[in-house]
């Protein structure tokens, strides 16, 4: 089938809402703003930016994304009720293009169990939200949640209802990835034909059963114009479907979906996975379609052979379409300037304040004294714990560690707080206890570690280690994560544990201030 018109598919981005919703990914307001510029340059059409009414921080997230969004839709999701309905207006009110995207839940089952409502309260409520969002915006989103295993007849009759209230895009998602691609595909045909150009038709598949991108793909080729997918796949649960892998496919196979375009600019799809990853520390599987590590490698003999005659024998992408560049890989050295880091650092997708900047070449110019060569990952590493980082109230200023191997390790710290070095020692049951149970004595906040991960940011005996750590400080509240990075893994751990411990207490600040006329 070949479709000779040309129709853009628009590609909504739910990477800051329904991404930040996997777990351990959630970003502090600061990353979120990385990640949204760096989607406006890939070329997403909307953004949703979080759920305003979800916490302050969410609400200032989007209020800030709104703010620096210039050419992509600025959207909020928000529940059917009213109050969600006004934070999220709220929110984007100062963004050049905005959108409220209210949902309610439409299958037998979420409405009895989870909704408590009869089908005709449903539809009142979704008309009384897409009614009051449309005083905000006139771009209106209405999704019928659990769509995938709703009652067709009754989709029609809640699409019909919320067409007449004003809503311009209607999505329907397949909430717990339940669908097969022929029957994702059969219901958005049908709906299509029901609502015709009254609205445009979006998709939002999970992935519960790894068939988000293929539910995507048959959405698209029955009428839907928008689909709703994540960087990397992140989401809830399984995932959303990855967007690299829709634009890929609907770019790749262009003798199929001739016709079938999207607005974003390929070359940005390896960095904005990258930075992606960076930012949550959740890296694509290595054999992760288009962005995986693995994605362009070839191991075999007969195909490292065949790709060096020529290049299509075993590659159907090329991997500079997606922003893949070998030769540029190794980047800066000890010589480079400012101005050369600069301009890679907007490369990699960061646009960082001249003072960001400033600290941030200066922690490139320490790695390059004690790193021969410094890649693309090692600046990421580099940008992300540098600027992303809650206020610093703790500071590491010197650790020691000593006795390992006598079954008594210790660790000696000296931590500046807001300008006053305090200095401490303790044991543990390992030389990292030791170290977050010295710096729980100096902060007297103590801290339970429900995770401890260390990589290497590249390869080498010289790489860097990268220590990511989950903490509760507060049981009432979730954990935070803490990301530290040095050469030595130690004390990348006593950094990523100060940072935890950091961000903790910003949200604790940032709570007061909120709670003194906030939303
Ligand atoms: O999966 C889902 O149904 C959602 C909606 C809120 C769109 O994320
Ligand atoms: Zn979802």
């Amino acid at each position: 089938m070949r479709r000779e018109m040309s129709q853009i598919i628009k590609i909504f981005d739910t990477t800051l809402r329904d991404g930040e919703q996997s777990p351990g990914a959630s970003m502090n307001m600061e990353e979120k703003i990385q990640i949204a510029l760096q989607l406006e340059k890939l070329g997403v059409d909307i953004i949703e930016a979080g759920f305003a009414a979800a916490s302050p921080g969410d609400f200032e997230a989007i209020e800030n994304v709104s703010k620096i969004i210039t050419k992509s839709t600025v959207c909020s999701l928000a529940r059917a009720v009213s109050r969600d309905i006004e934070a999220a207006g709220k929110a984007i009110r100062e963004a050049k293009y905005k959108r409220i995207h209210t949902f309610i839940a439409t299958s037998p089952i979420h409405m009895k169990y989870k909704l408590k409502m009869e089908p005709g309260e449903v539809i009142k409520r979704a008309v009384e939200a897409v009614e009051f969002a449309k005083t905000f915006t006139d771009d209106v989103e209405f999704s019928c949640e659990d769509a995938g295993r709703s009652e067709i007849s009754f989709l029609k009759e809640i699409l019909d209802a919320v067409i007449e209230a004003g809503a311009t895009t209607l999505n329907i998602p397949d909430t717990v990835g339940y669908r097969l691609p022929h029957e994702m595909g059969a219901l958005i045909k049908e709906l299509h034909n029901f609502v015709e150009d009254r609205a445009i038709l979006s998709v939002h598949c999970h992935n519960d059963l790894g068939l988000a991108v293929a539910n995507s793909i048959a959405s698209i080729e029955n009428g839907a114009r928008q689909v709703e997918c994540t960087i990397n796949g992140l989401g809830e649960r399984a995932g959303n479907a990855a967007m690299e892998e829709i634009v890929m496919i609907l770019k790749t196979r262009r003798d199929y979906f001739g016709g079938l375009d999207t607005h974003i600019v390929t070359k940005e799809i390896m960095p904005t996975s990258k930075l992606v990853a960076s930012i949550t520390g959740i890296h694509p599987q290595p054999n992760k379609a288009i962005v995986g590590k693995n994605a362009f490698a070839h191991e075999s003999g007969i195909h490292q052979d065949g790709v060096l005659k020529h290049q299509e024998t075993y590659e159907i992408i090329k991997p500079e379409d997606i922003g893949l560049y070998n030769a540029e890989n190794i980047v800066l050295g000890k010589l480079s300037g400012r101005h050369a880091f600069k301009e890679k650092i907007e490369s990699l997708g960061f646009r960082l304040s001249d003072e960001e900047l400033d600290q941030s070449f200066k922690r490139f110019k320490l790695l390059a004294d004690k790193k021969k060569e410094i890649f693309d990952d090692d600046l990421r590493a580099i940008i992300t714990d540098e600027i992303v980082k809650a206020k610093e109230i703790y500071k590491l200023v010197n650790l020691q560690i000593n006795d390992c191997m006598s079954g008594m390790p210790s660790a000696a710290l000296i931590i500046d707080k807001e300008g006053e070095e305090i200095k401490d020692a303790g044991i543990g049951n390992g030389a990292i206890d030791a170290i977050f149970k010295t710096i729980d004595r100096i902060s007297t906040i103590s801290g339970e570690l429900i995770e401890y991960k260390v990589s290497s940011v590249t390869e080498g005996k010289d790489a860097l280690a990268k220590v990511t750590v989950k903490v509760i400080f507060d049981e009432s509240k979730p954990a935070v994560t803490g990301h530290g990075l040095n050469i030595d893994t130690m004390i990348a751990s006593a950094r990523a544990y100060i940072s935890a411990l950091n961000s903790h207490l910003a949200t604790k600040d940032f709570k007061n201030r909120r709670d003194r006329g906030g939303i």
